[in-house]
């Protein structure tokens, strides 16, 4: 089996039950050691023109998402683990191409990133077995494709693509679903809202893996380039102008577990929140 091509046909397969089932089988493979050598990648990689879920999910500008209005409602949780299932699918092309599309890394950095692929599937399925137990299914609400721009935008450049995916929008996800969380424990509980709640927590604590292996790489590519951790937020503000220049509230400990620095804490929240 060959690695980067099996990757490609990963990243293009045209259903989640595709991608998942194949995915299983690529990395029961990869861990036993069974895939092609990845010293000689044989395979150039492609840039990809449109997302892979386009096939099923019309995309719209990310304005145009339905609201969650009312989490009370089913349409109001339909529409959220909506949202949060396409993050997550979304996020397993993103840990694919990031082993598809950087090549000549040390071994481990293609192990953290199927590892990633492998943890956003069992997200996605977590919140798909909610959607069906809604009456939903993904690919019923329109979604946006702004994590597939933060893919191709970075492609060139490993520095760039660790800052910005799992440094940046990966760290914010760990600043919103837990003020998610929050909202919902206010409501009155059903079982919809727990089961919703328990999905939530489980992602939430397992993004801080993601987050610290973006971290660490972010970190390995600085060194690769000769450039400092700090060129962090110029990097970032080239793809989302002025993205730190308002307060924002942050998940202090889980962004401290996951590498960030008191420091770069306090340039995020304007606020002397750690030391
Ligand atoms: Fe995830
Ligand atoms: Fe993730």
């Amino acid at each position: 089996m060959d690695f980067f091509q099996t990757l490609q046909q990963l990243l293009l397969a045209p259903s989640p039950h595709k991608k998942i089932e194949r995915f299983k089988i690529f990395y029961e493979h990869y861990r036993r050691s069974d895939t092609e050598t990845l010293c000689h990648p044989s395979h150039q990689s492609i840039d990809f023109t449109e997302p892979s879920y386009i096939s099923f999910c019309h995309v719209v500008p990310p304005q145009q998402v339905p609201r969650r209005k009312n989490l009370q409602s089913t349409e109001g949780q339909i529409a959220l683990v909506h949202a949060v299932a396409h993050i997550e699918y979304s996020a397993i092309d993103l840990a694919l191409d990031a082993a598809y599309r950087f090549r000549n890394m040390p071994q481990r950095f293609y192990d953290d990133w199927l590892q990633v692929a492998d943890d956003e599937i069992r997200h996605f399925q977590m919140l798909e077995a909610i959607l069906h137990d809604l009456g939903s299914y993904y690919g019923d609400l329109s979604v946006h494709n702004a994590l597939f721009e933060a893919q191709e935008r970075t492609a060139h450049s490993l520095l760039h693509r660790m800052a910005v995916v799992p440094r940046y929008l990966e760290a914010n996800g760990l600043d919103a679903t837990p003020q998610i969380i929050d909202k919902l424990q206010r409501l009155p509980l059903s079982s919809n809202i727990t089961q919703i709640i328990e999905a939530l927590k489980i992602i939430v604590a397992e993004e801080v893996d993601h987050v610290h292996k973006g971290d660490y790489w972010f970190g390995y590519a600085c060194e690769q380039e000769g450039v400092a951790k700090s060129s962090y937020f110029d990097i970032v503000e080239r793809y989302y102008p002025n993205t730190f220049r308002k307060p924002r509230q942050i998940n202090i400990e889980g962004r401290k577990a996951s590498g960030f620095t008191c420091n770069e804490l306090k340039h995020i929240a304007h606020q002397n929140i750690c030391d």
